[in-house]
């Protein structure tokens, strides 16, 4: 494997090199080179602090919170480098046969990883349901996944669509072999499980370790919890209150009652929380949810976190509604009864429009602001892509090899803010820097000897040079 790799990169660097001397412009080969590479920082994201909020243990029965059951196992068994190759997985192209699709991009990043149509491209056809958002899962509703709670573990999960010819359609033996002849997966794997072996089940393993770490504590909802709402306005306490009364029963966990309604029966506690409901669509002809094998639970859907709500239109397992709007009135006005629909009024919970409206307040008081654009969950390989497009006008780099300073030059006649990446043959981000001009120099003395792929941002241009430290 080590071998492999390093005849590769030398002769990457042979190509280049001789490429230098015959081609007068190396722009085009070295960006495609670029391209195929994530983008990591040296020191790995965190991920390992995902702590379980203190706020969500608190019994707290006024405002409808009691600590209980709590399945926080997997959050406390993150890993950097686990979760650092989950990423590079989640977005990467190579992992299907085609090399045309991956995990992100039926699941992204700024819609909480939930796609923003009803159903999804697959490889072949459009997929049966609507895209589920990723967020929390590490923590909410465990006993089952996708939209018929077919599976149980997230580990089997993952197979699913890692394995389904109209998701990835990965042939999990081909897939082994291209990561292994893939160079920046032999230094992930390592780092991840100390050694560069491929296996499907340090795949899965990555994979889940990545998804678990999406959750979004940090929303208005959280911070308010702590403050006991001071800060709600009346319309978030409002919606507080209806949706305790009325949405509680099953959106219990991932909102605020984590883990469902406490009730004694002769003296014992129990939690009652469902993980499976239907909550009064119209049957749907096309899909019998839970009953698509399991027939005694006929129309039953998955019940999903609510956190993040705000940006994961659209909604139910077959996004018929484009809204949350839609979604309140169909709660509201549109519920149709059936033998599962016990907890909600005959009809609908009837809100007049000031409780429709509050009711969207506080659905909104569950979105983490800082989870669409945190970089740990980014996509990886984005920042080198497009990079064809508009190039950086007269872009010199010299002495080019270089053993001692080494200049870039390039037009930047309206002072735009200029972003400068350099990485390693590796691909490990070696420096980040900004500066508003049309030069900049890089002393060897920071670099040991090798080849450097330097990456110049500017306003919507970008280029990359490839520079050789002696
Ligand atoms: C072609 C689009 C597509 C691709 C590609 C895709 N997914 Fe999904 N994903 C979906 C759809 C649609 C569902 C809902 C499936 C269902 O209910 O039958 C889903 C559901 C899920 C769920 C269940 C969430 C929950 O709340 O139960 C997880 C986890 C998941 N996907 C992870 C992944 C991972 C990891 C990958 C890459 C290996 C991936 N997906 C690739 C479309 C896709
Ligand atoms: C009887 C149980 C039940 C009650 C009560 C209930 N829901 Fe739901 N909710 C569900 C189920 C089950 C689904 C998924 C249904 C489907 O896709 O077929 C769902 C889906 C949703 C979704 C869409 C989730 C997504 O990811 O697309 C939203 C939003 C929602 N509910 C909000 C509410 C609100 C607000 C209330 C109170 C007014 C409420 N629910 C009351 C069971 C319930």
């Amino acid at each position: 494997m080590k071998k492999a790799f390093t005849v590769s990169l030398s002769l990457v660097c042979l190509i280049f090199i001789l490429s230098n001397f015959t081609v007068p412009d190396v722009h085009r080969f070295v960006m495609m080179v670029v391209g195929e590479e994530p983008i990591l920082p040296i020191d790995p994201y965190t991920y390992d602090d995902a702590e379980f909020p203190e706020h969500l243990f608190n019994a707290n029965n006024d405002i409808g919170y009691e600590g209980g059951g709590r399945d926080t196992f997997a959050l406390s068994q993150l890993d950097n480098d686990k979760a650092t190759l989950g990423r590079v997985l989640f977005y990467d192209k190579k992992l299907s046969a085609m090399e045309d699709i991956s995990c992100g991009s039926c699941h992204h990043q700024e819609l909480s990883f939930a796609e923003n149509k009803s159903f999804s491209e697959g490889v072949n056809s459009d997929t049966k349901r609507n895209s589920m958002h990723l967020n929390d899962l590490g923590w909410t509703n465990r006993s089952g996944f996708t939209w018929d709670m077919r599976e149980s573990d997230l580990h089997e999960m993952i197979i699913l669509p890692l394995t389904d010819v109209n998701e990835i359609g990965a042939n999990i033996d081909d897939v082994r072999i291209k990561l292994e002849q893939t160079t920046y997966y032999s230094e992930l794997f390592s780092n991840a499980y100390g050694d560069a072996d491929v296996t499907e089940e340090r795949i899965v393993d990555a994979l889940v370790q990545f998804i678990t770490s999406m959750t979004t504590f940090n929303s208005r909802f959280d911070e308010q919890v702590v403050s006991e709402f001071d800060d709600f306005t009346a319309d978030e306490l409002l919606g507080l209150e209806l949706f305790s009364n009325n949405c509680n029963t099953c959106h219990s966990q991932g909102t605020h009652t984590i883990f469902g309604e406490e009730f004694f029966v002769d003296e014992s506690l129990f939690f009652f929380f469902p993980f499976i409901f239907n909550n009064g669509l119209p049957v749907d002809p096309e899909d019998a949810g839970v009953g698509e094998w399991d027939e005694s639970f006929s129309d039953l859907f998955k019940v999903p976190t609510l956190r993040n709500i705000e940006l994961t239109a659209p909604y139910m397992h077959d996004g018929r509604f484009n809204t949350l709007e839609e979604v309140i009135d169909h709660y509201s006005d549109d519920v149709v009864d059936n033998e599962w629909t016990e907890f909600i009024p005959s009809g609908g919970f009837n809100f007049d429009d000031t409780e429709k409206q509050a009711l969207l307040a506080f659905l909104h008081t569950l979105t983490d602001n800082t989870f669409g654009t945190n970089p740990r969950w980014s996509d990886p390989f984005s920042s080198t892509v497009g990079i064809e497009d508009l190039p950086i006008t007269e872009l010199k780099l010299a002495p080019n090899p270089t053993s001692d300073i080494a200049t870039i030059s390039f037009a930047n006649h309206d002072n735009h803010l200029v972003s400068i990446n350099i990485f390693n043959s590796s691909g490990m981000l070696m420096r980040h820097d900004q500066f508003v001009g049309g030069e900049y120099q890089i002393a060897k003395g920071d670099f040991v000897a090798g080849l450097y792929t330097i990456q110049l941002i500017m306003g919507d241009r970008k280029s990359v040079q490839r520079l050789i430290v002696n």
